[in-house]
């Protein structure tokens, strides 16, 4: 087991799904955990369930947008917990269309999202973290290396989070900040999941098409993250890691046709 009695683990986006998942792990391991999203609900029963597990635990809510947002959510943070000792950035949104489909402000509400939230949350984070000594975890996908139909935005959008991860591990290296990708496969309950595989069948043909033959638990993804955050990971820098059952060496690039297909038939 890991021990992150005292430490500070901050997560953007870690009131549901994966990024709550995480969360609850480095609760469990003794962290003190600070969560933030956008809903005040979200963030509320979030916290909840992190100090049902016997953390120390604060939330805020802002948008990954909001640039001033995101810091004060980290001040708050520094303020309850101290220097951030692990900092997930997880915010992402997502849905299935093509990109003939897809409208300017579609496309820029994922990018935004994504690659300047992510922007945001590490650069806000920047003077709060604990040198040397810190490692961030930003969420990627595996659309960050597989071209897929349906997923131009989130395809440009997470590769260019895993781009982010590399350059900053080059700038923060010599202050001994690790920065590092982790790239889920297809996890179950998670409202990624309900939008690409909405249904059974659909999760059927990914769960046969995962190599390792299940689909992934949220426990599987904090087990890396917990990992990383880790000094057993202290040499590790710049990586982009998936943890997916080895499932984005076997995914076709067509994957989600059916889904499209799918809504194809709605429109008309
Ligand atoms: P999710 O439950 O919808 O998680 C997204 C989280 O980000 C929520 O807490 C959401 O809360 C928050 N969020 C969204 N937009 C935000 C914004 N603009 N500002 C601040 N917070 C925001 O989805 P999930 O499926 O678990 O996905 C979590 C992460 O894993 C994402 O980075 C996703 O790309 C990645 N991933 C998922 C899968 C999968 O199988 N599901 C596979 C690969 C990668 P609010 O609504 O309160 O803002
Ligand atoms: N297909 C095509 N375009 C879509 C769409 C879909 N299924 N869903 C939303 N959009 C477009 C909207 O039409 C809008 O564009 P428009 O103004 O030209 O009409 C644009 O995206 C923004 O939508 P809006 O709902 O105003 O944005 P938001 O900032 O409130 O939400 C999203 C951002 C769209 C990404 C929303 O799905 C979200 O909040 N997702 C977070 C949760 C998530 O995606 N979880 C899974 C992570 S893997």
């Amino acid at each position: 087991m890991f021990d992150y009695s005292g430490k500070h683990v901050f997560v953007a986006g870690g009131t549901s799904g994966i990024n709550l998942g995480i969360a609850q792990g480095f609760a469990e391991a003794g962290a003190n955990v600070f969560v933030m999203s956008r809903s005040a609900d979200k963030v509320a029963a979030a916290v909840e369930t992190l100090k049902s597990a016997g953390a120390e635990a604060g939330g805020a809510s802002a948008d990954v947008r909001d640039h001033d947002a995101v810091a004060a959510a980290l001040a708050a943070a520094h303020g309850s917990f101290g220097d951030i000792d692990v900092l997930v950035s997880g915010a992402a949104g997502n849905f299935p269309a093509r990109a003939n489909d897809i409208s300017s402000n579609g496309f820029r509400s994922v990018l935004e999202i994504d690659v300047l939230g992510t922007h945001h949350v590490m650069t806000a984070a920047y003077s709060l973290l604990r040198k040397p000594g810190a490692s961030v975890i930003n969420i990627s996908a595996p659309q960050a290396v597989v071209a897929m139909t349906g997923q131009a935005h989130v395809c440009a959008a997470k590769a260019g989070v895993d781009m982010i991860t590399r350059t900053l591990a080059l700038e923060w290296g010599p202050e001994g900040i690790r920065v590092n990708s982790v790239i889920p496969g297809p996890i179950d309950e998670t409202e990624g999941m309900r939008r690409l595989a909405p249904t059974p069948a659909a999760m059927a043909a990914v769960a046969g098409s995962v190599p390792m033959k299940r689909i992934g638990q949220k426990r599987d993804v904090a087990n890396l993250c917990m990992f990383l955050g880790s000094d057993f990971a202290d040499y590790l820098t710049g990586a982009v890691i998936p943890v997916d059952g080895g499932w984005s060496l076997n995914l076709p690039g067509t994957a989600l046709d059916p889904v499209l297909a799918m809504l194809d038939a709605r429109k008309h």
